[in-house]
């Protein structure tokens, strides 16, 4: 564990995670554990956001009660597979604010390409949640945050399920300030850039797209 990043390991992740490997998981079963498995990272990836007090009555007192100071955050999904972790942030953080970026890779130069990004305004002074289950080479994650940073972001935190050492360093190279928070870091990617022993096409697996 650094300071850059987080492997939660509370055995509850780790369990349900074992069960959305398993190639036997159903559709409907692996957006459930999706979900769950999220709220669970996201208690963690909200450890850190700002507190102010606020006078309130208790029954019994009076009261400074501890309540979230600032702007509201900005839960940002890297489309598509970042979708099926938003309802786990959202159940933890109702009055999120929800933004989209949507990345393709050019077939000829590899680069990825920007063809959707919708974001919470303004972006500056708000913290921002990126979501994408995979962080797999990073080069989408990296490219998702550049045009954050572009847009006004300065406190960004990225929130996946698997995370690559390759990956995980892609990001650490380009985005040293943005602390990741994943259930596991895996081993490595194969040729084709999926994780080992990772869990397969999040996306096809939760959208039953395969
Ligand atoms: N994206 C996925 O959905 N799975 C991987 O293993 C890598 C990238």
């Amino acid at each position: 564990m650094s300071d850059y990043l987080t492997v939660v390991d509370h055995p509850l992740v780790q369990h349900k995670l074992s069960l959305m490997r398993d190639k036997a998981t159903p559709t409907a079963d692996f957006r459930r554990l999706l979900k769950e498995i999220t709220l669970l990272l996201a208690y963690e990836i909200t450890r850190e956001l700002p507190l102010t007090s606020q006078p309130i009555d208790t029954p019994l007192e009076e009261m400074d009660a501890p309540v979230l100071a600032g702007k509201k955050l900005a839960l940002v999904s890297i489309l598509r597979a970042g979708n099926g972790m938003l309802d786990g942030v959202l159940e933890l953080v109702p009055s999120a604010r929800v933004g989209f970026v949507g990345l393709y890779r050019d077939a000829k130069t590899l680069e990825p390409v920007q063809y959707y990004f919708k974001v919470p305004e303004p972006l500056a002074d708000r913290p921002v949640i990126a979501v994408d289950p995979m962080l797999a080479t990073g080069n989408s994650s990296v490219a998702a945050i550049d045009l954050l940073k572009e847009a006004g972001a300065t406190d960004i935190k990225f929130l996946c399920l698997l995370a690559s050492p390759e990956g995980v360093a892609r990001m650490k190279d380009a985005h040293p300030d943005v602390h990741i928070v994943t259930a596991s870091l895996d081993r490595e990617l194969n040729e084709k850039g999926y994780i080992l022993p990772g869990l397969g096409d999040a996306g096809d697996r939760m959208f039953g797209t395969k």
